[in-house]
């Protein structure tokens, strides 16, 4: 047995979701890499979760796939009571959590069925933060437990980029040992320690800069996350090439990343390296560039029939549905809506990114992602408006494999996600608008709520209340009451040219011109169910 980690019952984890270990995410990406998994889109699917903490991620997909079967562990009894409640008071039943360490999870006899055995493992946030004798049940469970066409993702934190962070850690645990009675003030304690540190040496110093922008880091995250991530007794980051050769140990194969790295800009002595090196040696390089901190890596059994290193292949995306966040320009920044801009168009991510296309198919592809954003469409759907928008575009085999490549840059870049699937969520506002139970039961509780495309979202009150009256019975007018009631009960005060407004038909004007559009920012958002 591995000591129970009582730090958690002290302070618990805070209830994350992780978009990457969504099961359908994970089959579309391992596709592209030949591999073949189960996906819950199409077929129920049975998914373990090892140190699921308060169970948050595995509700989440339990909630997205109501056909699978999901399974989480945890050694704290603290996070799985949690876990446990939720669970009972949304009424679900198709998911289980289990009390127990990782290292008594029993290993199969060798007459089990193997439809016991498991189509994704889901180890987040575990492997860096345990003893090596743990680690190596997360291996073994990995190999004796996942399908054939299994698929597991295991989380850890590397080299070089835990380098700088693991300084700062050390120095963080010379400052201070933990508070008995009150951990999160040793947190508090710490940041002011580093705080001081990053003022006093000059920012001149690469030493000094490294301390501000570690401290930086710090000052974002949550607290309970910061007081496991420096007084965890255990950490031990490691290099890629370093847990590939654990795995391979096991008999296990990497396949991939969960999602594409951004990939600064490369010399031209990088450029020629990384183009002639192999999958696994690139890998390398790439966290070299970036000073990665982090990997969720993608992982089969050796047996599964993948072939180790392969290349992704842009031929797969014609079995896969594509999806994208961005909005278009013309050239000029204007917002492009329905119609194709004349020379080239601008794509733009939430988060600023940008890139320009000059290909006309593929620019039609994108125009029509972002107008149906978040959902998504086939690759087949997307050829098909491609041929019907675009003038003069040739159905040829060849015209269909350079936009197959021009998408799959735009995914490595950030731009397009693929899925095995059309997404458990809608892009239109239905007459009766429909947020999922799990949303509802979120948002009558907490500011932060899991949308359909499995991310965390912090909401403010209105878009909260919004959601809870997105029931799938009220209509627009029941909404717009709803939203009546919200203003007056809060006492929030909506201007009209400058002024208060008082006069209630002005006011139920003012919120029935907005409730359309807030409608429409949910269901972009990812909070509507199809
Ligand atoms: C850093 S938290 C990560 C929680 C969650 N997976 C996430 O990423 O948000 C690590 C979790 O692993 C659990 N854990 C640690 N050692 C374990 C063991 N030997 N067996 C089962 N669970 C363990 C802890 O209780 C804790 O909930």
């Amino acid at each position: 047995m591995t000591a129970l980690p009582s730090s958690y019952e002290a302070v618990p984890y805070p209830d994350f979701v992780h978009p990457r270990t969504n099961p359908e995410s994970i089959a579309a990406m391992v596709r592209l890499f030949g591999v073949s998994a189960a996906c819950p889109l199409g077929e129920p699917c049975r998914v373990l979760e090892l140190g699921c903490g308060q169970a948050g991620n595995l509700i989440s997909l339990a909630s997205l796939f109501p056909e699978s079967q999901f399974l989480g562990v945890d050694l704290s009894p603290g996070h799985i009571a949690a876990g446990q409640l939720a669970i009972d008071e949304l009424g679900m039943t198709n998911i289980e959590l289990r009390q127990g360490d990782l290292a008594d999870f029993p290993t199969p006899g060798p007459g089990d069925d193997e439809r016991a055995k498991f189509d994704y493992v889901l180890v987040h946030g575990v492997y860096s933060w345990v003893p090596e004798e743990a680690r190596q049940h997360i291996l073994r469970i990995c190999r004796d437990h996942l399908s054939r066409r299994g698929v597991a993702l295991i989380s850890y934190n590397t080299l070089p980029g835990w380098q700088a962070k693991g300084l700062v850690r050390e120095i963080i645990q010379y400052h201070g040992s933990v508070h008995p009675g009150e951990p999160l003030q040793t947190v508090r304690e710490a940041k002011r320690f580093l705080a001081d540190l990053a003022e006093s040496v000059p920012d001149s110093t690469g030493y000094g800069k490294m301390l501000r922008e570690q401290f930086q880091a710090l000052c974002q995250s949550d607290e309970a996350y910061l007081f496991h991530e420096q007084f965890e007794a255990v950490n031990e980051p490691r290099y890629f090439h370093q847990f590939i050769s654990e795995i391979e140990a096991v008999d296990l194969q990497f396949v991939c990343e969960s999602s594409f790295a951004f990939v600064p800009s490369q010399s031209a002595g990088i450029q020629r390296r990384m183009q002639s090196a192999p999958l696994l040696e690139r890998e390398q390089t790439i966290d070299f560039l970036c000073n990665r901190t982090f990997r969720q890596s993608l992982i089969v059994r050796s047996d599964s029939g993948a072939q180790r290193g392969r290349e992704a292949d842009s031929d797969a995306i014609s079995e896969l549905f594509l999806s994208s966040e961005v909005s278009c320009f013309d050239v000029d920044d204007v917002p492009l809506v329905d119609s194709l801009p004349e020379g080239e168009m601008r794509i733009a991510n939430p988060d600023g990114a940008s890139a320009t296309l000059r290909g006309r198919s593929t620019m039609a592809v994108m125009l029509r992602l972002s107008q149906i954003r978040p959902a998504a469409e086939s690759f087949e759907q997307l050829w098909q408006h491609v041929l019907a928008t675009v003038a003069g575009c040739e159905d040829s085999n060849a015209v269909r494999t350079v936009l197959r490549e021009d998408l799959l840059q735009l995914a490595q870049v950030s731009m397009v996600r693929f899925h095995t699937g059309p997404l458990p969520l809608t892009h239109a506002v239905s007459a009766k608008p429909q947020a999922s139970q799990l949303a509802q039961w979120q948002a009558a509780r907490d500011n932060v709520v899991t949308s359909r495309l499995h991310q965390a979202i912090r909401l403010d009150e209105a878009t909260r209340t919004m959601i809870g009256l997105c029931n799938g019975e009220n209509g627009l007018e029941e909404i717009i009451t709803g939203m009546m009631q919200f203003v007056s009960r809060e006492g929030v005060s909506l201007q009209h040219e400058g002024q208060p407004v008082t006069d209630p038909n002005l006011l139920r004007t003012l919120v029935a011109e907005k409730v359309p559009a807030n409608l429409k920012n949910l269901a972009e958002m990812g909070f509507l169910e199809r």
